[in-house]
């Protein structure tokens, strides 16, 4: 094999890259050295924003399945018929850490999956909890701040996680979730993932159904209890990164099994709690699951930066069939994401190759910009409507109009017959066994120990109480224990 030749960025061969170019051998180095001055200046911007949430991150390519007909809920095409296959690109992540942090920590995981249809990309950015903390994206900046670095001491601090709880009681469900044995996965291939809110799809007739999703792991779910976990760390801060990229290339392709469960609209309607609230969950019993598909993960990326880094998932990437719900929080999402990619990426972030639609193509009258990449040809026209046959809209409704009712303004969550924040915290509780309640005890106690101010404290116990008596009483207990030795 021949030789490749180093060059500057321009081209051109470089003579020395171990030696500046000098007045003299002892001399001050000069500024003509281009090939320096080009290589400091390149290093110095190497670094891009991280990601404000889930800067830590693995990604894989792969392709989901269909194995059964649910075209009786959506005329998305890529879900159209058995055995049709389209290409993905997943991110996993932990949420609160920057991207120095570690993989073993108790925090959810990110699970954003990206379907290259033929119809445009379709993103479902959801985690390995069926629940999230909060159902207002009004709260979600005070809510981070509060889970992440403290602006004085520099560190994730007990006082600012559970004052923020103190104040959010429809984060108990989640806390339960958290703090309990899924708290820290073993590995991203020995997780869920859901897309946590509710959606909406329209099938070919027009009519509209709310669906949750649910990846089920076809590896077992596996976890870490908090002792294994500090250990981890120690061993191997990357350990689900090495696991991912491990498991890939030796050829054992992770896989998941896709299930939604749909609700009518008229269901809907008047169900016993708000379907819209991504704090619970909707229970099985009355919403069983329904197969769809499988995917699986067979290839990891050639680059990290290029494909994981700079890979941007938005909620609201929907494809014709698939649409968002009235999901209060799901709605700010699908303004946040764009827009931190605007500024993390740049306008054209669309553009780039995993970003980029592979089985469809963008054409639009978008233009221009830092970085663009794609410029149309000389026929082109850059507005619309034309009389060159560029682009047109097709006149057909992404998704089944839904009907509202009532005033502008700041409201309260509408009122169902059952609205708590704390019943679905109550009723995973119970469906612990002992052990598992052993464990979820301590490790809240753990946490909720360290804090300094009693008021914050009592207000999280008054949570724990009202989701179940026997939870209430042992975390009391268990705190108290603590914070007496
Ligand atoms: C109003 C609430 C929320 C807001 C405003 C919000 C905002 C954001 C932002 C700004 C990012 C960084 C995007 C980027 O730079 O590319 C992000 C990442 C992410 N969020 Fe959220 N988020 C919210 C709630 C949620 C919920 C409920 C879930 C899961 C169900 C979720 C899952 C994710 C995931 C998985 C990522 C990482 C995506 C990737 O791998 O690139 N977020 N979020």
């Amino acid at each position: 094999m021949s030789q490749r030749v180093l060059t500057t960025e321009s081209g051109a061969p470089v003579a020395d890259n171990q030696n500046s170019a000098t007045a003299g051998a002892g001399g001050p180095v000069l500024i003509q050295d281009q090939h320096l001055l080009e290589k400091l200046a390149r290093f110095n911007r190497e670094r891009i924003p991280e990601r404000v949430v889930h800067a830590r991150g693995s990604g894989a390519y792969g392709y989901f399945e269909v194995t059964d007909d649910i075209t009786a809920f959506t005329h998305a095409d890529f879900l159209s018929e058995v055995g049709r296959r389209t290409e993905t690109f997943i991110r996993f992540s932990t949420v609160a850490d920057s991207l120095g942090g570690a993989d073993a920590v108790r925090d959810p995981r990110g699970f954003a999956l990206k379907f290259y249809t033929n119809q445009g990309n379709y993103d479902l950015v959801g985690n390995n909890t069926p629940v999230f903390f909060i159902k207002d994206p009004i709260k979600f900046p005070d809510f981070i701040h509060s889970q992440k670095r403290d602006p004085f001491t520099g560190r994730q601090e007990p006082d600012n996680v559970w004052d923020f709880w103190a104040h959010s009681p429809e984060s108990t469900h989640q806390i339960t979730w958290l703090m309990g044995d899924r708290g820290i996965p073993a590995s991203y291939r020995h997780m869920n993932g859901y897309g946590s809110h509710t959606y909406q799809w329209t099938n070919a007739e027009g009519e509209a159904f709310f669906v949750k999703y649910h990846f089920k792991t076809n590896q077992g779910v596996r976890s870490l209890s908090a002792d294994q976990a500090a250990e981890q760390v120690g061993k191997d801060a990357n350990s689900h990164q090495t696991d991912l990229l491990q498991a890939i290339e030796r050829g054992v392709n992770p896989s998941w099994t896709l299930h939604v469960q749909v609700m009518t609209a008229a269901e809907a309607a008047d169900y016993r709690f708000n379907p819209f609230d991504v704090t619970k969950v909707w229970p099985h019993a009355d919403f069983p699951l329904r197969r769809v598909g499988r995917l699986v993960l067979d290839r990891n990326p050639d680059n990290v930066f290029g494909e994981v880094e700079q890979a941007a998932f938005s909620p609201n990437n929907f494809v014709p069939g698939i649409g968002p719900s009235p999901d209060k929080m799901l709605q700010g999402r699908l303004f946040a994401y764009a827009d931190a990619q605007r500024y993390r990426l740049g306008i054209n972030h669309t553009q780039l190759p995993v970003n980029a639609p592979k089985a469809a193509t963008a054409d639009n009258y978008g233009r221009d910009g830092l970085h663009a990449t794609r410029y149309g040809s000389r026929q082109d026209k850059n507005y619309e409507p034309n009389s060159y046959a560029g682009p047109a809209e097709t006149g057909a409704a992404l998704a089944a109009p839904l009907p509202v009712k009532g005033w502008t303004g700041t409201h309260e969550a509408p009122a169902h017959a059952k609205d708590d924040d704390f019943f679905q915290a109550g009723e995973l509780y119970r469906l612990m066994s002992a052990d598992e309640k052993n464990r979820l005890i301590a490790n809240i106690a753990g946490g909720l120990s360290q804090v300094t101010r009693d008021d914050v404290i009592e207000k999280n116990l008054a949570h724990f109480h009202a989701a179940d008596a026997d939870y209430g009483k042992r975390v009391e207990e268990a705190v108290r224990a603590l914070r007496e030795d």
